[in-house]
């Protein structure tokens, strides 16, 4: 059976991006199709500034609202990284294999150093290291497949190209995986700034639609989102890019394609109106079991505390044979 991995940072709380480009999928189609672990990526949440009550706080909600997203734990597995010591025991492998040309060469890692060094500050070494840690999470569980939005495909191309290398060198370990991204909503763009992704961590709050926004924010947001000054609505990433957010967040919430989504709205205020009421029905839903299982706090804890123990069993084998290839000597 495929095996697929993938992960959600609590670096902020998740938005439809997250939802639309990852969870949804995972939800839909990879619990049911493959033996799938989800984890909730608590250590990559402190490669930047972080407050340790609120990444407590963040890592409980993303755990929580995996849930309330449809993650069945009969199906799949769900847990927080930092519960499984795998994960580290193999991320510094990883750093013996990779090189720091290649981890500075990752896009996300040069836009954090770049928006920092405006600020006239460094970053956090974990920061340059991310990647070995997100190939150690990846490789540790032999996934054939990591379902990602498409900000992370690099990533996952390093991945690839770390469990060849260990592969060569020390002789067949890893399991070489590949990134899934989704045909429409691989790149949900900020509403009020449809160059840049929306993402968790901005404080562009307009621009970002969050899960446990209210249902009158979500329309708000939607509704206020910077399009052009056009009047015909047309598919154009390039030349439209706001118009072409709405009709990507439109077909992935309703099930259509953008294009011809285009033809069926004559104006933007029609567009709007029709992709504020197609993401409210899929995100009514995921409020309301949320809010559900926030009454059952011991549920979820249950739940991750049993992801961490199935999780530990599948990783442990395969980071352990990595330990002994590379020539480090088992413990009696
Ligand atoms: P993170 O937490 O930023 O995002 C989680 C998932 O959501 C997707 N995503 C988006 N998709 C479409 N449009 C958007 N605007 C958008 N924003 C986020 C991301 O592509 C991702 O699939 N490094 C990873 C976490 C990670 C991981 C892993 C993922 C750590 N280890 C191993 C897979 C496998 C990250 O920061 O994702």
């Amino acid at each position: 059976m495929t095996r697929v991995f993938s992960g959600i940072k609590p670096t902020g709380h998740l938005t439809l991006g997250n939802y639309l480009g990852a969870m949804r999928q995972w939800a839909a189609v990879d619990q049911h199709q493959a033996d799938a672990l989800f984890c909730i990526v608590d250590l990559h949440g402190m490669t930047v500034d972080h407050d340790p009550a609120r990444l407590r706080r963040l890592t409980r909600q993303a755990a929580t609202l995996l849930l309330a997203a449809g993650l069945d734990p009969e199906l799949c597995t769900v847990f927080v990284q930092s519960h499984v010591d795998e994960h580290t025991r193999l991320s510094y492998l990883m750093e013996c294999v990779a090189t720091d040309g290649e981890m500075r060469r990752m896009i996300q890692y040069k836009e954090k150093v770049a928006s920092e060094a405006v600020r006239g500050r460094s970053v956090r070494l974990s920061l340059l290291t991310y990647p070995a840690l997100m190939a150690a999470d990846i490789l540790a569980y032999g996934a054939d497949e990591v379902p990602v939005g498409d900000d992370q495909a690099q990533h996952v191309e390093l991945t690839r190209d770390l469990a060849v290398r260990f592969n060569q060198r020390y002789g067949h370990t890893f399991v070489v995986p590949k990134a899934t991204v989704p045909k429409v909503a691989a790149r949900v763009m900020n509403l009020q700034d449809p160059m840049s992704k929306m993402g968790k961590s901005d404080d562009s709050g307009p621009g970002v639609v969050y899960l446990l926004d209210e249902p009158e924010v979500i329309r708000k947001k939607i509704m206020r989102a910077v399009t052009d000054s056009g009047q015909e609505v047309v598919y154009d990433r390039e030349e439209r890019p706001g118009v072409a957010n709405l009709l990507e967040i439109l077909a992935a919430c309703t099930g259509g394609n953008p294009e011809s989504l285009a033809t069926v709205h004559d104006s933007y205020g029609a567009l709007k109106r029709a992709t504020a009421d197609a993401v409210l029905d899929v995100l009514g839903p995921v409020q309301a079991r949320h809010k559900e299982l926030c009454v059952d706090p011991g549920y979820v804890e249950e739940v991750l505390r049993h992801g961490a123990e199935k999780a530990r069993a599948i990783s442990r084998p395969i980071v352990d044979t990595a330990y002994r290839a590379i020539g480090l000597l088992p413990p009696g």
